[in-house]
């Protein structure tokens, strides 16, 4: 079967290497890809917004199957317009992607389905987000409704830092994102990164991961789209992980299904995990970025046959089989981010980096300028490696980011510090 990945990122770059392993896998082609897919697929220079031209692509290619990495061309339909020219997809439909294109919307399904989130109230003017934070108190969480790249949430630990996010977002911060917020109470525990992958009908538990999304080291800074992550987290009990599917991701693939927009795709559950257990902080429909760096790193199974069953409405029976070993990533970003990132910069060193035992460098946002290989975004390499356990894996990571030579760019020095630190301690 021919497959079709739509982005250009080190997830798509991970999905890319996991799917080649397929053996039912013919011909892979990534849009528009990165200088690493290249290695392993044929990069096509689609417009991924561009939905008309995506369905001619698949027909000329006989695609089998289009699995979409990030979330906008999700909530833009791409799914359904496909379906439409009989290409199947793995992914939500738009209705389905409402989970993660409203946060309003999302926090509304919970608390019909009774999953368990903390409390919250829509508004959708100034006056009134302003008197609800004064009567909550802080800390207390202010959201854009709409999609926002990661950064419409403050986390506001004082009532001024709330009403100050209320007017900036009121005032157009993030456009027609913020035209309704969302005011949801602060939640105290640790952070999970949980996926299942769905069918519509039925849910598998597929992996999860601890991300970091401060830009600096101990968590410090502002927030980005994720600076590093690990899998699999020393948090995430098999039991742990029973309840999860139970109480968050079973309720949610039938909640969905009831509302006539069943979920099919891959379900990433943003959970705080404190005393009173697992509470949902947000749905995303979509593998997480890092997070799958790290996920897919340690998968060994057939990923074309897991996808296309939740495409197909016919997940296979059966647990995926993940390796025993873990899996560690670490972002190394551009001077700048999450600001302005430097562009062009030049990065030397990879091959040798890569001849690292259990290293494997994804591309996130590189080019190739001539013989050149330059930075061409924020995130651009996510350095990624398996060891026996985090803190191997760690060593092992770090150990080939040093031998990058890439003056512009910057990593944090702790990824997976907590799942140390827990191990060290006992
Ligand atoms: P989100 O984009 O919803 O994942 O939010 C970004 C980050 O803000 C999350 O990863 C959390 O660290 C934090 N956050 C979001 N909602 C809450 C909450 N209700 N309580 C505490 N922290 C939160
Ligand atoms: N790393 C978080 C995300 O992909 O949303």
């Amino acid at each position: 079967m021919n497959v079709l990945i739509l982005g250009g990122g080190g997830r798509e770059h991970a999905l890319a290497m996991a799917l080649a392993k397929s053996p039912s896998l013919s011909r892979l082609f990534v849009a528009p890809g990165n200088p690493g897919c290249a290695a392993l697929a044929e990069n096509v220079a689609l417009p991924i917004d561009d939905h008309a031209a995506i369905v001619d692509f698949c027909r000329a290619r006989e695609i089998g199957l289009v699995v979409v990495g990030p979330e906008a061309p999700l909530v833009a339909g791409v799914v359904d317009d496909l379906a439409a020219a009989g290409i199947l997809c793995f992914g939500p439909s738009k209705a389905a992607a409402r989970l993660e294109g409203s946060k309003g919307f999302a926090k509304d399904f919970c608390r019909e389905f009774g999953i368990p989130t903390g409390d919250y109230r829509r508004l959708a003017d100034a006056a009134s987000a302003l008197a609800y934070v004064r009567a909550k108190g802080a800390p207390i969480v202010v959201k854009a409704d709409g999609l926002a790249a990661g950064k419409g949430v403050v986390v506001a630990m004082t009532l001024d830092e709330a009403e100050q996010a209320i007017q900036s977002m009121f005032a157009g911060a993030f456009g027609g994102a913020g035209a309704q917020l969302v005011v949801e109470d602060y939640l105290d525990g640790e952070e999970l990164s949980f996926f299942a992958l769905c069918d519509g009908t039925r849910a598998v538990a597929f992996a999860g991961a601890q991300d970091h999304k401060r830009v600096g080291d101990g968590d410090s800074g502002p927030n980005t789209g994720g600076m590093g992550a690990y899998s699999p987290p020393p948090l995430l009990t098999p039991a742990l992980s029973e309840q999860v599917m139970r109480e968050i991701v079973a309720p949610t693939v039938a909640g969905m299904a009831k509302r006539g927009a069943p979920f099919r795709g891959v379900l990433f559950v943003g959970l705080m995990v404190g005393a009173n257990g697992p509470k949902l902080i947000e749905y995303n429909v979509r593998f997480g970025d890092p997070e799958a760096e790290a996920i897919l790193a340690r998968f060994d199974d057939d990923l074309l046959e897991f996808l296309l069953g939740c495409a197909r409405g016919a997940l296979p029976d059966r647990a995926p089989r993940f390796s025993d070993e873990a899996a560690l990533t670490v972002i190394m970003a551009a001077r700048g981010y999450p600001g302005t990132p430097e562009k062009g910069t030049p990065i030397r060193g990879l091959d040798a980096a890569a001849r690292a035992p259990g290293v494997t460098i994804l591309h996130a946002g590189t080019r190739r300028n001539g013989e050149k290989l330059v930075a061409d975004g924020g995130r651009v390499l996510a350095v990624t490696a398996l060891g026996r356990d985090v803190a191997e894996a760690q060593a092992r990571a770090y150990a080939a980011v040093d031998r990058i030579d890439w003056p512009g760019g910057f990593c944090r020095r702790d990824i997976g510090w907590r799942a140390v630190a827990m191990k060290k301690g006992g």
